[in-house]
């Protein structure tokens, strides 16, 4: 890994009991916020998710700017996962269990086409539940997931073991 890529992972900070007791929070915001750190977390997410995709998926609301930001560096469109309530036509709706709560995710009608080559793109993986539920969403809606890749990988919450087979891509993993 670059000392470039390296320097912008280390500006994630670490927020203790937030945003419950017990949860160590791991805040990217000075990483969104300098444009230098932004550019080589782009660059290098755009190598993890590699060759053979045909488009993007993120969630709302992080997601949408990593994913924002790759898609037009590689020339991919990008299908907007969003929660609950937004959407005026939903393919598809899926409940899920968060690291703190639950939550639902809708995909937008005419998002992807069926057959086409999907990479999921997100900050962080945590439990896995919110990736786990847009790979359900694509897969329902006729996609292939190629991958999912993140920034930042908690490894003790295991969100791997919800992916089954779909290869995960981390730049770092805590
Ligand atoms: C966070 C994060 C991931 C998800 C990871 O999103 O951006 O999408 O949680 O957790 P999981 O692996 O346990 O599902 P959040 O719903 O907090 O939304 P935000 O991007 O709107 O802040
Ligand atoms: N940071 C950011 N988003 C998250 C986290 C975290 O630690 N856990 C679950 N979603």
């Amino acid at each position: 890994m670059s000392r470039e890529l390296e320097r912008a992972l280390d500006l994630v900070t670490e927020i203790r009991d937030f945003p419950e007791p017990g949860v160590l929070f791991r805040d990217l915001t000075p990483l969104f916020g300098d444009a230098d750190a932004f550019r080589h977390v782009i660059d290098a997410l755009g190598e993890a998710v590699g060759e053979g995709v045909d488009r993007l998926a993120a969630v709302e609301a992080r997601g949408f700017v990593l994913a924002a930001a790759l898609g037009y560096a590689r020339g991919l469109g990008v299908a907007l996962v969003r929660k609950p309530g937004k959407l005026p036509n939903v393919a598809g709706r899926v409940d899920y269990e968060l690291e703190y709560g639950t939550a639902t995710l809708e995909l937008p009608m005419g998002s992807v086409n069926k057959g086409e080559r999907v990479a999921i793109v997100d900050d962080v993986l945590a439990t896995g539940g919110t990736v786990a539920a847009t790979a359900e969403l694509l897969a329902s809606a006729g996609a292939e997931v190629t991958g999912v890749t993140v920034v930042l990988e908690l490894t003790e919450l295991d969100g791997r073991s919800r992916l089954g087979s779909v290869p995960v891509h981390a730049l770092r993993k805590v």
